[in-house]
């Protein structure tokens, strides 16, 4: 008998629905909120409510596309955490209660972990994965993690940030040159038509393998605040050269910590996860820096860098086979417990 899943991702400010057959992709929804636009970030009471108008009509257009008839679900995946609670409380709630309604059974996912396993989001039957255990570079607007990943449950953080993400120093630099947010993509278009050495930016000394991103935060406004008293026009005439040497800036930092997690947990496989990871710098520089060190690179599918509910449905389906089912009581978490 197929197994057919429906994943529902709402830990931030995307609602998403995505059903997978025996693995394979049928559908993969996402309303993206643009209330907070106007407000330089994400509003947590907005994003909640965004969410309760959008959970059904999502989640009906993911089951239309796919194909599928609610009868025909073995599953229903939610995104149980980390995220923010009163956005994850729609899409648990709303999970719950068609698991009760249907009969089925319930797959909590964390969020995290689905970031990692959209790996494993297969199109079609011959798509490659990645082989365990591999290293992946979780980048996103809320985490910078290594993690080595033994098996889809087993997965060990090496290293992470200490302060700021990767996605927060892209986005609050971009926010100090006046750009919208979410900033990293801003960057990303503008550091296309830059020179990435124009700038030096100060890197951080931490030890291990965690990250830092303040100092470089603090660096960047230095240099926009000197600049400025010269130069008023500052940022105007060097916009590009700021996003490019940013960006530059940013990748050698992760880089830095990867090859060192590299030397001490040697794996065959670096894979690169979260929203950070669409970016075009980010995504050349692993694949290079992968061929360099004679490793294979696994660069997700854009579609699938941001959240999405087809990452939550392919991890649900290893738990579901697992037989991993969770109780209808279980509350979402807000904070990271990986
Ligand atoms: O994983 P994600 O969608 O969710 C959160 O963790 O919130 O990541 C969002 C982050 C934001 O900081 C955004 O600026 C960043 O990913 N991002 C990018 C690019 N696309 C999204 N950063 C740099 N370049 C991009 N192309």
């Amino acid at each position: 008998m197929s197994v057919t899943i429906l994943g529902i991702e709402s830990s931030c400010d995307d609602t998403s629905a995505a059903v997978i057959t025996d693995g394979l992709l049928r559908s993969n929804v996402i309303a993206s909120q643009k209330v907070h636009e106007a407000y330089g970030g994400v509003v947590p009471e907005l994003a909640s409510r965004a969410h309760q108008q959008n959970i059904v009509p999502v989640v009906s257009e993911a089951l239309r596309q796919a194909g599928v008839d609610r009868t025909e679900l073995s599953a229903i995946a939610f995104t149980r955490g980390p995220g923010l609670l009163g956005s994850l409380l729609v899409g648990t709630s709303f999970a719950k209660g068609m698991a009760l309604g249907l009969d089925i059974p319930l797959v909590e996912v964390n969020h995290l972990h689905a970031h990692v396993l959209s790996h494993f989001i297969k199109r079609n039957e011959d798509d490659e994965q990645p082989e365990f255990p591999f290293m992946c570079l979780l980048i996103s607007g809320g985490n910078s993690q290594i993690l080595i990943v033994r098996s889809p449950y087993d997965m060990e953080i090496v290293g992470s940030t200490i302060d700021d993400a990767a996605g927060e120093a892209f986005d609050k630099c971009a926010k100090a040159m006046g750009l919208p947010y979410p900033g990293g993509p801003h960057i990303d278009r503008l550091a296309a038509e830059g020179d990435a050495k124009a700038f030096r930016f100060s890197k951080p000394h931490i030890p291990g393998f965690d990250y830092s991103f303040s100092g470089l935060k603090t660096s960047f406004l230095y240099t926009l605040r000197d600049g400025l008293k010269e130069n008023p026009r500052f940022i105007d005439d060097h916009r590009a050269d700021l996003a490019a040497s940013l960006q530059r800036t940013i990748i050698e930092i992760l880089l830095d910590k990867v090859e060192k997690a590299l030397a001490k947990h040697p794996v065959g496989h670096l894979a690169i996860g979260g929203g950070v990871s669409a970016n075009s710098g980010v995504r050349a520089a692993v694949d290079a820096f992968c061929r360099r060190k004679g490793i294979r690179a696994w660069i997700p599918e854009r579609a699938f860098t941001t959240d999405n509910a087809a990452m939550v449905a392919a991890a649900g389906y290893f738990k579901y086979l697992d037989k991993d089912y969770c109780d209808l009581a279980l509350p979402p978490f807000a904070r990271v417990t990986v």
